[in-house]
């Protein structure tokens, strides 16, 4: 039996239309797009899955706070709303806001990190990596073993591997490594969740060699609904409980707030109780993003933020939220299509290398994939692997992924359960004609987070 679909804890208020081209639109379409996701029009797409970032559906509450919102530039109430609140919440004494979750980035990472050292991670995200690199850094991943094989089930397959971890530090050297990086859920290994266990241990390890832990927190109420239903000890907690336990084990943290806290646009940089990093994260933050109290961001969205921070906590939310991905899961397991698993938190990460074998890495087999799944059904997904991965900074050369994922990502409180049935019926027709399917190759890529902008076309068979 299937996993049966968690009815939704709220009802419609505001519709938005949407439409379907024919097939032969969707050819041309996705031609003239170069074959690129992002340079489609949203209008010409039917489901949207490119990400879950800044995609979700706001409640009254929220937008009733976008109307309180207070503009003004310095020291508006809906700054103090928000700080209070993410206080609460994660524990931390300073909280800054800013515009997204690179922004945050760029902030802490041009502090810690520069030219000659390291930041190791459970899994860089893309624009981690790329803002890591920018400071003249590198990027090291290290996640544990079992999340290399999608079929193969386990429960924390975000995971660091700390062993690997360990001796990475030691072959580098503690002032080499500016910063271990812990993102909760693992969003490129798969929306995948990290145990508290392994947070802990994480941070012993940092401690003993004086580097400074930073979570990446963009899904952390995801991931902590994942701790209390599979973690040893943690089933009578609450989210908030879990939250705080973990958050307490870091020293800081960088969030794109645009995922689990259910808002169009926002990020939050915490520190736990250094002054003088805070002190140099808010000249950086007025540097680059505006004054301190309202972060490149309007005031209504520090006030929606601050509700989205308490709604994302929500545990019946947070089930139904899951529960998608675990019945869109369901469907697949029926068609024998696999997919990294168990399912992880905000999307379905289809296994593009074994739907598609013939394709080799360097011609894209996950981007092959999201062409296709817009050809069928106007669904827009995209490329969590070698094809986002891009060269090697160092060499030139093009990166051959652990992965090749074509990621179904999901806006929260947005579809329903027939576009489900749309994604998982598209996918199994896909997987009728697979044998047909070729690969790409890029004819224009920038130097830097090149899936963004490249060009593609189809390799002549
Ligand atoms: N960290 C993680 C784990 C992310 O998933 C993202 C964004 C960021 C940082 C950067 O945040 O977009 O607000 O600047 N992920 C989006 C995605 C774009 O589609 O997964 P941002």
């Amino acid at each position: 039996m299937g996993a049966k679909y968690i009815p939704e804890p709220f009802r419609i208020k505001m519709v938005e239309t949407i439409k379907m081209l024919t097939r032969e639109e969707r050819k041309q379409k996705i031609a003239e797009a170069k074959y690129n996701m992002f340079n489609l029009r949203g209008e010409d797409v039917y489901i949207d899955l490119l990400t879950d970032s800044g995609t979700n559906a706001m409640s009254q509450e929220q937008w009733a706070g976008v109307i309180r919102g207070d503009e003004a530039y310095a020291g508006g109430s809906s700054y103090f709303k928000l700080v209070e609140a993410a206080q609460d919440i994660f524990g931390y004494k300073y909280i800054q806001p800013v515009h997204q979750g690179r922004a945050a980035e760029k902030v802490m990472f041009g502090i810690l990190l520069g030219q000659d050292k390291y930041s190791i991670s459970n899994t860089h995200f893309d624009t981690t990596r790329a803002h890591v690199e920018a400071t003249g850094a590198r990027a090291i991943d290290c996640v544990v073993e079992v999340a290399k094989d999608p079929a193969k089930r386990a429960p924390f397959k975000g995971n660091m591997d700390v062993e690997k971890l360990e001796s990475l530090i030691k072959e580098y050297g503690d002032n080499k490594v500016g910063l271990v990086v812990m993102t909760i859920t693992n969003n490129s290994a798969g929306g995948q969740p990290v145990s508290v266990q392994n947070v802990r241990e994480t941070a012993a390890i940092c401690k003993n060699h004086g580097i400074k832990l930073c979570i990446d927190a963009a899904r952390y109420a995801e991931n902590a609904y994942f701790v209390k239903e599979r973690e040893e000890g943690y089933s009578d907690k609450s989210i908030k409980e879990i939250v705080k336990e973990m958050f307490g084990y870091a020293d800081m943290f960088t969030m794109s707030a645009k995922k689990d806290t259910i808002v169009n646009m926002g990020g939050l940089i915490g520190v736990k109780d250094d002054e003088k990093l805070f002190q140099a994260c808010k000249e950086r933050t007025i540097l680059f993003e505006g004054f301190i109290t309202y972060g490149g961001l309007s005031g209504r969205d520090l006030e929606s933020l601050a509700i989205g921070l308490y709604e994302g906590l929500d545990e019946n939310y947070l089930k139904y939220r899951i529960g998608q991905m675990k019945y869109l899961a369901s469907r697949l397991d029926e068609a024998g299509i696999t997919y990294q698993s168990p399912v992880g938190g905000h999307g379905v990460f289809v296994d593009a290398k074994a739907m598609l074998p013939q394709i080799p890495f360097y011609e894209f087999p996950a981007q092959a994939l999201a062409i296709e799944l817009y050809i069928e059904a106007g669904i827009r997904s995209c490329d969590i692997g070698s094809y986002m991965m891009g060269n090697d900074p160092d060499t030139g050369k093009q990166i051959k992924s652990e992965f090749e994922f074509t990621r179904l990502a999901i806006p929260r409180r947005v579809y329903t359960q027939s576009h489900f049935d749309v994604m998982a019926d598209a996918l199994i027709s896909i997987k009728e004609r697979a044998s047909e399917i070729h690969g790409y190759r890029i004819t224009w890529e920038p130097a830097v987070l090149r899936h963004f902008q490249a060009s593609l076309e189809p390799v002549e068979i």
